[in-house]
């Protein structure tokens, strides 16, 4: 089972990348954010209560995210792996994912952190699109569909996301940023951490993350059980 971590601030580029590693490995790709917006859109509880702390640009509880993540993540128990796109967000996430996954003798095998400033990511959240079917990710600047305003791969019409006003941007990563960085720091000690430039072109940050998958990185942190 090979498990990466994909980190970065809001808009660095994780669910532009994601399908691109999960395609590489042949294993799915398991996003916190789309779990959490499938739930709003459903209007289930956790969606009702995801949303009070969406809306704000606030991270959902730690309570509730391990439950909800960890839950999906035994449910793609079958497959060779995963590609994590928005979880662990803070130290207390990521301990609880490396408990969940020690218990089946697995544990993270890279985290990729894509690293872009802020004064660029609050530009490309404005113009961010996303597909309303299954969440395919564009940006009318940098990366355009085929046909305005349509998704390329299932047709379905490009709204923006209700997060994506400058004022919530600012607020989720004002609020998102420094714990991220202590996620970074636990990868960093396990040595299993490597930092991609986030600012090059997307086909350019997609070869360094796949270049840092094949060769491995920092120290080997000790067999599998
Ligand atoms: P989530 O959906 O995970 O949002 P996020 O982490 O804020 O990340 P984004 O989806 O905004 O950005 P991204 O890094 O995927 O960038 P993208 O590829 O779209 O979470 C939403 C909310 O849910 C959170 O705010 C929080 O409230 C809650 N939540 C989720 N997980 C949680 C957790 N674990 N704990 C607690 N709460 C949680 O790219 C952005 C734009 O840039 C696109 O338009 C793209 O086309 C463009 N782009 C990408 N790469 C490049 C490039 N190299 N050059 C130019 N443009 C590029």
């Amino acid at each position: 089972m090979t498990v990466v971590v994909l980190l970065g601030a809001p808009g660095a580029g994780k669910g532009t990348q994601a399908p691109v590693l999960a395609e590489q490995l042949g294993v799915p790709v398991l996003a916190s954010g789309d779990l959490l917006r499938a739930a709003v859109a459903a209007g289930s509880p956790l969606g009702v209560e995801a949303n009070r702390y969406m809306s704000r640009g606030q991270l959902v509880p730690d309570e509730t995210i391990v439950r909800i993540f960890l839950q999906h993540l035994k449910g793609a128990g079958d497959a060779d792996g995963a590609i994590l796109d928005g979880f662990p967000r803070t130290q207390a996430q990521a301990e609880a994912l490396d408990r969940a996954l020690a218990d089946h003798g697995d544990r993270v095998d890279h985290a990729l952190y894509i690293e872009v400033p802020l004064e660029e990511l609050v530009v490309r959240m404005a113009s961010r699109r996303i597909c309303s079917a299954n969440g395919h990710v564009y940006n009318v600047a940098t990366n355009p569909p085929r046909v305005a305003g349509r998704c390329d791969l299932d047709d379905s019409p490009l709204i923006q996301r209700p997060d994506d006003e400058e004022s919530t941007v600012r607020a989720r990563m004002a609020q998102q940023v420094p714990p991220l960085e202590e996620v970074a720091d636990h990868y960093r000690t396990a040595g299993i951490l490597t930092v991609v430039d986030g600012r090059r072109p997307i086909d350019e940050v997609a070869q360094a993350l796949l270049a840092a998958l094949t060769a491995g990185s920092g120290a080997d942190p000790g067999p599998r059980r």
